[in-house]
């Protein structure tokens, strides 16, 4: 009786090398035209199952920023992160060399904690490194189970899953790197974002919330996923151009004056400005928000009195997205407006001042909307 299942069990074979060569080649096309990181490791752990008739199959990754290995577990369940060195994974990483065990529970190297926590029976391991073009160890393979009679992974699993890594490490290094540098623009954009709020003492999470809205807003009017989530990484920089004003005008405690505000009006140009130059679709798509979020639909709007469809998809989302929030917020210049209050402004504004298609779309989806926002409540609203 094969030990570690409970029902009836009958091993597998090993596959025929034409069913290797159809494995193979099923997976590297699908994985040559993955762009997500996540699909590319799920696609990847699955391949290398199929290849040596494992039962389970993780790939794990160095991130080099936190010193860790990381893997993504299949169905959408989230990610897994352990220290560099640690584990069996941990070991072949840092010496590059492969590591065979054939009874888990015999060797010392193997942790039995999460098997006991899952009721899961680990026996045969098989971990192996793989590096991409410049010969660097970037992360590793980890079967378990081999679900053949031998119940053992063999060197020739080994070569298969070596070639495996090989043909997928030049597309999981460039996906790598590309989400490495959206990262750090996100991260980019977030913090100047929060220079802008921090400048006109806008509390807490103005700017996270607003990323929120106008991803709900932009999915709901049918957006595809990838502009959908450009957009959320781009409306946090809407009033970065904030940076330049006075703030005598910004913290004024009462309602500006009409040459302070048309000095206020400025910040949509400057924002524009500071953005525009990059060729980075991320933050050509920012200088887009940043000048346009206060355009209204009906042409009454700044800085160019846009109206329409003249303005941009963006700017329309995220002065919605922006004015809900900013309604609800204290400012140096204004209390809270409770909801119901802020709602029967939108309602009287739709085709004024926002497009009354995305107001059709904000009352949809406001269920979710109101999520977002007690989950992001800033702290210390009232000052
Ligand atoms: P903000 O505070 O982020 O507000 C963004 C937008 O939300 C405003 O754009 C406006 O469309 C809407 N909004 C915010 N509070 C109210 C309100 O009490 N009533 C109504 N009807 N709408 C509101 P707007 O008006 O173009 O203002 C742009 C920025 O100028 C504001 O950003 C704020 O920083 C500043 N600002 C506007 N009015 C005043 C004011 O009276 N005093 C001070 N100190 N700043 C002001
Ligand atoms: C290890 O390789 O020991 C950690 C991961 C696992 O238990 O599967
Ligand atoms: C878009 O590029 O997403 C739409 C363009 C527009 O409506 O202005
Ligand atoms: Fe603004
Ligand atoms: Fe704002």
């Amino acid at each position: 009786m094969y030990e570690y299942f409970n029902e009836p069990f009958s091993f597998k074979l090993d596959l025929t090398p034409e069913q290797m060569l159809k494995v193979i080649f099923e997976y590297t096309a699908k994985i040559a035209t993955e762009k997500k990181l996540e699909n590319v490791l799920v696609l990847m752990s699955n391949m290398g199952r199929d290849m040596v008739v494992a039962d389970r199959c993780t790939v794990w990754l160095i991130d080099a920023a936190s010193n860790e290995l990381f893997t993504v577990v299949a169905h959408g369940i989230g990610e897994i992160r352990i220290p560099y060195g640690s584990g069996l994974v941990g070991s072949a990483i840092s010496t590059g060399q492969p590591i065979f065990i054939d009874d888990a529970y015999g060797d010392p190297r193997h942790n039995p904690e999460s098997d006991k926590k899952t009721g899961y029976r680990t026996k045969s391991i098989m971990t192996i490194p793989f590096r991409n073009n410049q010969g660097e160890v970037i992360g590793a393979y980890q079967a378990i189970n081999k679900l053949t009679q031998k119940q053992s992974f063999s060197t020739q699993d080994m070569d298969y899953l070596t070639l495996a890594a090989a043909y997928s490490g030049k597309s999981l290094e460039s996906i790598m790197l590309h989400q490495e540098i959206i990262e750090t623009q996100k991260e980019i954009i977030l913090a100047m974002g929060n220079i802008g709020e921090g400048r006109s003492k806008e509390t807490g999470n103005h700017v996270k919330r607003v990323a929120q809205y106008s991803y709900i807003l932009a999915a709901g009017l049918g957006m595809s996923q990838v502009e959908a989530e450009m957009l959320r990484s781009a409306s946090p920089m809407h009033d970065i151009g904030k940076v330049a004003i006075p703030d005598a005008i910004l913290q004024k405690p009462g309602k500006l004056t009409a040459a302070e505000f048309e000095q206020m009006k400025e910040h949509c140009t400057i924002g524009y400005q500071l953005l525009r130059k990059s060729k980075r679709q991320l933050l050509q798509a920012a200088a887009i928000v940043a000048w346009q979020h206060h355009e209204k639909w009906d042409g009454t709007g700044y800085p160019q009195g846009l109206a329409g469809e003249n303005i941009h998809i963006y700017g329309r989302i995220t002065a919605l997205a922006d004015v809900f929030d900013a309604l609800g917020s204290a400012r140096a210049y204004k209390e809270a407006w409770p909801l119901e209050r802020i709602l029967q402004l939108i309602k009287e504004e739709r085709g004024r001042h926002f497009d009354p298609q995305l107001v059709d779309v904000f009352f949809e989806q406001l269920p979710l909307i109101l999520e977002v926002r007690e989950q992001n409540e800033d702290l210390f609203e009232t000052e």
